[in-house]
């Protein structure tokens, strides 16, 4: 293995990565282990993850059990063995999963209120490591570093650029910007993001478990789904200190799927109360309405998002990579968006520890190395989150050819 620390200067950081969401720290994390030196930079002045649940199975498990935090894991979250769907009626559709993931893999399916997840990677990754309202605005190649350009003015070099910046990456559009003016960029990754759904999430204060009598039950996560009649579908999960986890997630028509793309991925709480006052009625699978649910949630931790789905054929050039929704977007029906983004860091980790020595060849090798074994599985993902959240909308299993994907 190269002694990374002497890639460059010591005061440049050799990785720097854009982005400290959870692909973001779980690289963090996973190249301190492997003793390699990194930087981060955020956008947010504070950690401020979306609210809502967040399922981590056998794909990405191994690596919380190797840094030593399985067990944080398992003392926050619940097992999930079964996803069950129901009409608005709350009439029982059928369930998805089972209890075989823990019988397959030796791992249960664990769930979990997302901050919370977000807590134990950020607690693995030191506090000055991570450098916040650090809003990248483009980045510049060098034949021997990549030069960051942050929006307060300041810039930052390093010998490897990691892009972990989420759907809209400012890395990515760089490299992008760069490859299509040589004429390198493959047709379709001009194309721009597809947003086919949009979603409302919060999580609830603690409530009673009287009231929401699956709250008693503390040795396993509920989440039910109930599918409206208006392409929307509604989404209940319990989570550990008697917190319910929820969603509404609505199914655009195409053609405004298309308008939807010029807007801007963020809205104003106008937004937000024009939505809740729609749904406030709609039946929680749990008990009562969502209105309960809404007024149970601190309002500021509600939001709004965009649903995009794309897997982009470039994941790196020159001395930049991209790892997680930068490169591959998922729909959340999988919950694989998360898993994903972390095992590309953990395979990236360890292509870049592979390197034999630090060339541009030997990088270059690594990316390829790093993309040979993770696009397919994205592809592959991509797919079949895009079934099952279909699916999770009220389309039939037989229209989707579930079977022939899962
Ligand atoms: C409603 C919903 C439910 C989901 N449920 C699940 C689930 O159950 N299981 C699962 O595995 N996945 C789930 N996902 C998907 C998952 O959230 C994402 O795939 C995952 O967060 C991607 O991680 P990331 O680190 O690549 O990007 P992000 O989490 O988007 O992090 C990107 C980070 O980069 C920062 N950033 C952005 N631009 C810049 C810039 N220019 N300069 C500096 N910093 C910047 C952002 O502030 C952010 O902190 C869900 C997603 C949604 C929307
Ligand atoms: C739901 O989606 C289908 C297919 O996309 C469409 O034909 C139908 O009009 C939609 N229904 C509503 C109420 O928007
Ligand atoms: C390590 O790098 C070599 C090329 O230098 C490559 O052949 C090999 O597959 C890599 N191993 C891993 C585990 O990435």
């Amino acid at each position: 293995m190269v002694d990374m620390t002497d890639l460059a200067d010591v005061h440049i950081p050799t990785v720097l990565i854009v982005g400290a969401g959870l692909g973001g720290l779980m690289l963090g994390a996973v190249l301190k282990s492997a003793n390699i030196s990194y930087h981060i930079l955020e956008r947010a002045a504070e950690p401020r993850p979306l609210e809502f649940s967040i399922a981590i199975s056998a794909n990405i498990l191994p690596v919380f059990e190797q840094l030593g935090i399985y067990e944080e894991l398992k003392s926050v979250s619940l097992p999930l063995l079964t996803v069950s769907l129901f009409d608005k009626n709350l009439v029982h559709l059928g369930d998805f999963g089972g209890p075989y993931h823990k019988i397959v893999t030796g791992y249960d399916i664990q769930m979990l209120a997302r901050p919370k997840l977000y807590d134990i990677l950020h607690r693995k990754v030191p506090s000055y490591k991570i450098s916040r309202g650090k809003k990248v605005l483009r980045t510049k190649e060098h034949d021997d570093r990549v030069t960051v350009y942050c929006s307060d003015g300041t810039e930052y070099d390093c010998s490897i650029l990691v892009g972990a910046d989420g759907a809209y990456s400012a890395v990515r559009q760089s490299m992008y910007k760069k490859l299509d003016e040589e004429g390198n960029l493959p047709l379709i990754d001009k194309e721009d993001l597809t947003i086919g759904y949009i979603t409302m999430v919060g999580v609830s204060t603690p409530l009673n478990p009287e009231k929401y009598p699956q709250l008693s039950e503390t040795d396993r996560s509920y989440f039910h789904v109930v599918v409206g009649d208006k392409n929307d579908s509604h989404y209940f999960v319990t989570v550990p200190d008697n917190q319910i986890c929820w969603g509404i997630k609505i199914q655009l028509p195409e053609h405004e799927a298309k308008q939807q793309q010029f807007k801007n991925f963020e809205w104003g709480p106008e937004s937000v109360d024009i939505m809740l006052k729609e749904y406030e009625n709609f039946p929680c699978a749990f008990g009562g309405t969502m209105e309960d649910l809404f007024d149970t949630t601190p309002k500021h931790l509600i939001s709004k998002v965009f649903l995009e789905e794309t897997v982009f054929q470039t994941w790196y050039h020159g001395r930049s990579v991209l790892i997680g929704d930068a490169c591959h977007k998922l729909l959340p029906g999988g919950g694989e968006g998360a898993a994903m983004a972390m095992r590309d860091a953990v395979v990236l980790a360890n292509c870049l520890y592979n390197m034999s020595d630090k060339s541009d060849k030997s990088i270059k090798g690594a990316f390829a190395n790093y993309y040979r074994q993770r696009y397919l599985d994205a592809e592959d993902k991509a797919k079949s989150s895009a079934i099952s959240t279909r699916i999770m909308s009220g389309h039939l299993v037989t229209e989707e050819g579930f079977y022939r994907h899962i």
